[in-house]
């Protein structure tokens, strides 16, 4: 299977065997050009997707040792994301897919970041989803047929969007995950007391942007008072705040499903304070946590072609007057394909 990724900042695609074995994956990250905006420009990032989507698609197969003819099908984000980047990998998949024949799957993106966790890995539905990124906070349930319930998700920021606004207020560069990722392993997560929202309710909502502006008041009121907080100890304790909220609202949704294996996917599924407190839920609660080699958790085109394995088994193809969507629910998705 072909997959190809252009939703948000990252050119990719690759080949991937039976939604498993990856034989190869090229990507052309856009993020030191979107570095000097503090985040990423859409009309930008059209842009320098058309430059460089046929030569990744070409050197893809190229790596892959395969032609279009000997593949089984190609697949594409057609959404959600950036409604002009997105365009630009479903026109060249269709053309794809129109000069080779091949059968065409749409690929929903969060659904193609849960599919990471089966690349070179055992993919074993149904499961409890955590997909944290950018701009994705859900819980999910994914079956045996490829179909994703939404169990709940943010009601404002997302997870990654929050460590990227908090990165940018402490003056780190963008993307801010990996940087708060790093310094929050060399501070004190209890420096600064900051909200935990909805943790005391049963209801699997999350809210983040409570949480930017608490940091923000907090780096405002010690500037006033000439006080010196260790950015270390600001992304610690942020980043704290982040994975009780998470892991919290995951264990409820473990109890409310009876799903005892769960997938936590998307950019920061990539988060090494999260990886570790998964890992103790897991113990404490006996679940069997399941997260993406972190090469694949940051979007890409493998993820792609592996969600689409899933929809071929599931028998559930698409045609190619499917359009991109810049929203798109996951019942919208699924009515997309027969
Ligand atoms: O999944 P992704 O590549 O793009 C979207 O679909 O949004 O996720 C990118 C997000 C960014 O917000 C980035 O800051 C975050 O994932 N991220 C991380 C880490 N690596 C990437 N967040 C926390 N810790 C990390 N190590
Ligand atoms: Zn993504």
């Amino acid at each position: 299977m072909l997959g190809i990724e252009t939703s948000c900042d990252e050119t990719s695609a690759a080949v991937v065997a039976d939604g498993q074995s990856v034989r190869s994956l090229v990507t052309y990250s856009q993020i030191a050009i979107h570095q000097a905006f503090g985040g990423v420009v859409p009309e930008v990032a059209s842009r320098q997707h058309v430059a460089v989507i046929t030569r990744t698609v070409e050197q893809a197969l190229t790596e892959a040792n395969v032609q279009l003819s000997q593949l089984d099908g190609i697949a594409v984000t057609c959404g959600p994301g950036l409604l002009g980047a997105l365009l630009v990998g479903l026109s060249a998949a269709k053309g794809y897919a129109l000069v080779s024949g091949l059968p065409f799957f749409p690929v929903h993106h969060i659904a193609g970041h849960v599919a990471a966790a089966g690349l070179e890995a055992q993919w074993r539905p149904p499961m409890l989803c955590l997909v944290v990124s950018g701009g994705h906070t859900e819980l999910l349930v994914v079956d045996e047929n490829f179909r994703f319930q939404r169990l709940g998700g943010t009601v404002d920021d997302a997870a990654g969007e929050a460590y990227d606004k908090v990165a940018r207020l402490c003056g780190l560069n963008y993307p801010g995950g990996p940087e708060i990722d790093k310094l929050a392993a060399q501070g004190n997560p209890d420096a600064l007391d900051l909200p935990r929202s909805f943790l005391d309710s049963e209801e699997l909502s999350f809210s983040f942007s409570g949480l930017k502006s608490a940091v923000a008041n907090r780096l405002e009121k010690a500037r006033r008072n000439h006080e010196y907080l260790p950015v270390e100890d600001i992304c610690a304790s942020f980043q704290q705040a982040v994975l009780d909220v998470l892991v919290t609202k995951t264990s409820q949704a473990a109890k409310k499903t009876g799903l005892r294996r769960i997938v936590v996917a998307g950019g920061v599924a990539a988060n090494r304070g999260l990886r570790q407190a998964m890992a103790q839920l897991a113990c404490r609660a006996d679940l069997e946590i399941f997260f993406p080699n972190p090469v694949y958790c940051t979007d890409n085109g493998a993820m792609i072609a592996a969600a689409g394995s899933h929809m071929m088994k599931a028998g559930r193809h698409g045609t190619l007057d499917v359009n991109a969507y810049a929203n798109l629910s996951f019942a919208e998705w699924q009515n997309l394909t027969s």
